[in-house]
């Protein structure tokens, strides 16, 4: 599957979202969280991370533009970089920040706010939009490279929460 929309309620159904995406997950892939300030970006994030395994805190990297986490899975440690970069004011902030090397076959990155840098930053192999929908969100899910496509094929999610 390369495309997949549902509707989801209200926020129990973005953290289904992110269980059920967190299954489907793989090292190596990079994930733009697309949407307006308040569609559930961060929501969504947080819910993967607890899925995941990380028990403490997932807060909005807002001015650190990222925050690193480390994940044992199956006696196998992955990193997930969780990155905010509205606040990222040039291409140098990035590149000197050393976040580059991040995006490798070990690490999760999942970014909300990719726009604000989309001259450095590596393309994804997963797009995610979320919009308002009344009390809700509608979220599109779109596969962008070979990996990309495996981990939606996995994605086992019953939209209707
Ligand atoms: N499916 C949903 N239905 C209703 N509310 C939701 C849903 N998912 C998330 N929310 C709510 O949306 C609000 C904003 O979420 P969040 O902070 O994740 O937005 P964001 O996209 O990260 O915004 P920003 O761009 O400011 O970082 C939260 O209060 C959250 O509870
Ligand atoms: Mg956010």
């Amino acid at each position: 599957m390369q495309h997949f929309t549902a509707h989801l309620h209200e926020e129990a159904g973005t953290i289904a979202l992110g269980a059920a995406l967190a299954r489907a997950l793989q090292p190596g892939l990079t994930i733009y969280l697309h949407g307006d300030l308040g569609a559930g970006k961060t929501a969504l994030a947080r819910a993967m991370l607890h899925a995941l395994g990380h028990s403490g805190h997932v807060k909005s990297p807002t001015y650190t533009l990222a925050e690193p986490y480390s994940i044992a899975i199956d006696g196998q440690t992955i990193n997930v970089i969780h990155f905010d970069l509205y606040r990222m004011t040039s291409a140098e902030e990035f590149l000197e920040a050393g976040f580059r090397d991040y995006f490798n076959h070990q690490t999760i990155c999942i970014i909300e706010w990719p726009e604000k840098a989309d001259a450095v930053l590596p393309p994804p192999d997963i797009n995610i939009s979320l919009a308002v929908a009344g009390e809700g969100r509608d979220v599109e899910l779109q596969a962008l490279s070979d990996q990309g496509v495996e981990c939606l094929t996995r994605l086992k999610f019953a939209p209707n929460l």
